[in-house]
């Protein structure tokens, strides 16, 4: 086993197992460190896979309970907790045995521990039976993602109070269930537990739900979440939280200040935001600037102060999404090995994995309107969408911004079925720099989903057809 690498990767996540299996391609010896005991991060741990495999799963729960009878399709449907939740463990090993299967692939050695730069070029690994192993490499790549942002006054047990990790894990269905942050977590996690069973109250401190989104999308997909029975209580913060007879007492107030009220439930969900992690890295000993926010600061080309050592994904700046961390990975990776590695960060695709769900990418109409910009809007819903209609799945619309001078493509938002895989299209448009009558005289496919998106399209021209 050899001691030395080109490059030493700190962190198995999106951003760390993807710069190093990048890294194996390009023929340089990596390493690739992670403590959590098996590869894949937040991400494939307890992030985007468990929660999407519980999406998944509750829905079809939810859609047997309620849509099945309207096919004609008659069905006794029970929960089978314990077995919804084996199915999910399932498939998190699955993906994360893959990515040691994608290291052995590439030569990248994977390493279970905690690793500690102790100076430029080294880095002490603290492995999981408590010995240390030393390692020395020509460059770094930080990529040690993000962790929970506390609630200040309140602590997260994981069983009565919890993290995005402790909901993706309860054990029985909570009567009440109150989430704390009308963010990604909050909503998607709150629609699992929801469609399982649970009576779901949001409390958010700003007056909108998923602030950053589009406006206009944010108000409806709040209408929509109502309809399915969310209650939400919005410009509203959590001031205290009281354990009471098997359940809690949490004390909220109008973010402004105010009058106090007490909600009570079974289970609350912490979900407003998530912050840097750098916790014991010797970041401070070899001199790397964080900022603020204790991200890791870098330049375009992921490089920080100290030569050698990198930062990409979670830890530094940007949306704190696993597509953004790849291929920062990637880009970081090719940049080490002499190559034009690069991020478009105009055009990085963003989902809400609810139903319906919310893609976006791009610009939104408030932020072109802050800059001044003149744009047209193409706008289609999908009540007027024929594949739609026959799944039953009429909420929501599409809306494309493009540049009133140009035509050129500046941003989509899709509230809808399927959102995140129909935004696939206009993110490659966007790549192209393509105009929205690109979009609109390319032929779709009839009858699906899509057909909604070149409806949107049409509609920048003003020439929508199936209206
Ligand atoms: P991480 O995935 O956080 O990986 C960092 C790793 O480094 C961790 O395993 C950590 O244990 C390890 N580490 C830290 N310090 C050290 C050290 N000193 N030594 C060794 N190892 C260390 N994003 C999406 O794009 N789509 C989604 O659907 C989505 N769903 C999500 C759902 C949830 C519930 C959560 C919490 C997040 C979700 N995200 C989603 C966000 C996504 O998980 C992160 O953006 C992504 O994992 C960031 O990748 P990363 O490699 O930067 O960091
Ligand atoms: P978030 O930033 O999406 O939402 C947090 C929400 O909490 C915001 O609406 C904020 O205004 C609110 N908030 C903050 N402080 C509050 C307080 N004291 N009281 C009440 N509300 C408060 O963060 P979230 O949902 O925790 O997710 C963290 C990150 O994980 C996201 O930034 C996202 O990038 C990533 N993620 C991505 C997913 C996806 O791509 N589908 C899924 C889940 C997470």
């Amino acid at each position: 086993m050899a001691d030395s690498f080109d490059v030493v990767v700190i962190g198995g996540g999106p951003g760390g197992y993807n710069a190093a299996i990048r890294l194996g391609q390009l023929g340089l010896t990596a390493a690739c460190i992670d403590s959590r005991g098996s590869f894949g991060g937040t991400c494939l741990n307890v992030g985007c896979i468990p929660s999407k495999a519980l999406l998944h799963a509750s829905e079809r729960f939810h859609e047997a309970q309620t849509d099945f009878a309207k096919l004609g399709i008659k069905a006794k449907v029970e929960l089978d907790l314990p077995a919804m939740m084996a199915q999910k463990t399932k498939v998190v090993g699955e993906l994360t045995k893959g990515v040691e299967f994608l290291f052995k692939k590439n030569k990248v050695e994977g390493i279970v521990g905690t690793g500690c730069i102790t100076a430029p070029g080294k880095i002490s690994v603290t492995l999981a039976d408590g010995k240390t192993r030393e390692l020395t490499a020509k460059h770094f790549i930080i990529a040690t993602g993000s962790d929970v942002a506390p609630l200040p006054g309140v602590t997260v047990d994981e069983k009565q109070i919890v993290s995005s990790t402790g909901a993706l894990s309860l054990t029985s269905v909570p009567k009440k269930l109150l989430v704390v942050g009308a963010g990604v977590i909050g909503l998607e996690l709150g629609s699992v537990w929801k469609r399982l069973g649970s009576e779901v109250t949001v409390v958010e401190f700003l007056d909108r739900v998923t602030p950053g989104i589009d406006l206009e999308v944010s108000k409806a997909f709040q209408r929509i979440l109502t309809k399915q029975g969310f209650t939400f209580q919005l410009s509203t913060k959590v001031t205290g939280v009281e354990k009471k007879n098997n359940g809690l007492a949490v004390t909220v107030e109008p973010a402004a200040g105010g009058e106090k009220s007490v909600i009570e439930c079974d289970v609350m969900l912490v979900a407003i935001g998530r912050i840097a992690y750098t916790a014991g890295l010797g970041l401070d000993a070899v001199g790397v600037t964080l900022d603020k926010r204790g991200r890791v600061v870098t330049d375009h080309h992921y490089r920080t102060n100290v030569p050698g050592i990198y930062a990409v994904g979670d830890c530094r700046e940007g949306p704190m999404l696993a597509h953004k961390a790849e291929d920062e990975a990637v880009a970081c990776a090719e940049l080490i090995a002499g190559k034009a590695g690069h991020v478009n960060y105009d055009v990085i695709p963003s989902v809400v994995y609810t139903f319906p769900e919310v893609a976006t990418v791009g610009k939104n109409e408030e932020e072109l309107k802050a800059a001044g910009t003149l744009y047209k809007i193409g706008k289609f819903p999908f009540t007027a969408n024929a594949r739609a209609k026959t799944i039953m799945a009429t909420d929501g619309f599409v809306k494309i911004l493009a540049d009133a001078k140009t035509d050129k493509v500046l941003g989509c938002a899709i509230i809808g079925p399927e959102a995140g895989n129909l935004m696939a299209e206009v993110a490659l448009a966007m790549e192209f720099g393509a105009s929205s009558e690109d979009i609109a005289r390319t032929c779709h496919s009839h009858p699906t989903l899509t057909e909604a998106v070149r409806q949107a399209a049409m509609g920048v021209e003003g020439w929508t057809m199936q209206m």
